[in-house]
């Protein structure tokens, strides 16, 4: 009996591998819980942090593809970070449902003054983000094409894989600003639109924020194509 206890109380080459013991130290135990609210609270921030690495990795991945003409690639890594952060939208979502504005009142006072927004892994996510533009502009320039006339064409051409980018690079962009949005509502759920957030915002900010598109010249390119259109 006394054996069988010690072997469950030793680290297995799963926990090991994981460092499973280093990462649940970082979350508070039950008895430290101000709230149970902040089991997912914490637990959601700090999925969050890890989510961010594997998007940048992606990233990293997606310029590098590009940079090697490999579009087709480029698109497909693409859409796998933005599946990540439909991932992040639904557990922020998942916050709004369940986190009781009481307990996240009781639980924000021991924050300090702990923003996500200086989170350098989310910064850096949008950083990242933006950086694919220039080789997609290169891209766009050696075909001697502009974006509204591509968007024009509907010979339904994708050889080079420059339309299934351009199409994972509005996707990519969707889901992030999804993610915004979900953010969003959870903060208007939780404290409201007029109340200052730990780094200095209210929603007003967000919502500014919110509108800045990560390619805002891909977007705009709709109102190019649009521009003379009669019925
Ligand atoms: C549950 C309650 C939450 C509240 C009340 C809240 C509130 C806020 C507010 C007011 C800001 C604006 C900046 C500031 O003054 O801090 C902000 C920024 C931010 N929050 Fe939250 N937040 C919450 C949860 C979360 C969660 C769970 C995540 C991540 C999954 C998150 C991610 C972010 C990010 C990435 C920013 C920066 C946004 C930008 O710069 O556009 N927040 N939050």
């Amino acid at each position: 009996m006394g054996a069988i206890a010690n072997n469950m109380a030793e680290e297995t080459a799963y926990e090991k591998y994981l460092h499973a013991d280093k990462i649940l130290s970082f979350q508070k135990k039950d008895d430290e819980l101000i709230c149970d609210g902040e089991r997912d609270f914490q637990g959601v921030q700090q999925e969050a942090e890890l989510i961010w690495t594997r998007v940048n990795f992606i990233l990293k991945r997606t310029n590098e593809r590009m940079g090697k003409g490999d579009l087709h690639e480029a698109a497909h890594l693409l859409e796998q970070a933005a599946s990540l952060w439909s991932g992040l939208t639904a557990k922020s979502e998942e916050l709004l449902w369940r986190l009781w504005p009481g307990d996240f009142l009781k639980l924000r006072k021991t924050l300090g003054r702990g923003s996500t927004a200086d989170s350098p892994r989310y910064n850096e996510s949008e950083r990242l983000g933006r950086t694919l533009w220039t080789p997609y502009e290169s891209f766009l320039k050696s075909r001697g094409i502009g974006l509204a006339r591509l968007l024009a064409d509907n010979e339904g051409e994708d050889s080079d894989g420059l339309r299934s980018l351009t199409k994972a690079m509005m996707w990519y962009d969707y889901r992030v600003q999804e993610f915004n949005l979900a953010h969003l509502y959870l903060v208007f759920a939780e404290i409201g639109d007029k109340t200052v957030g730990l780094k200095g915002g209210t929603t007003a900010y967000l919502i500014k924020r919110y509108n800045k598109f990560l390619f805002p010249k891909l977007w705009d390119s709709l109102n190019e194509l649009y521009k003379d259109f009669k019925t």
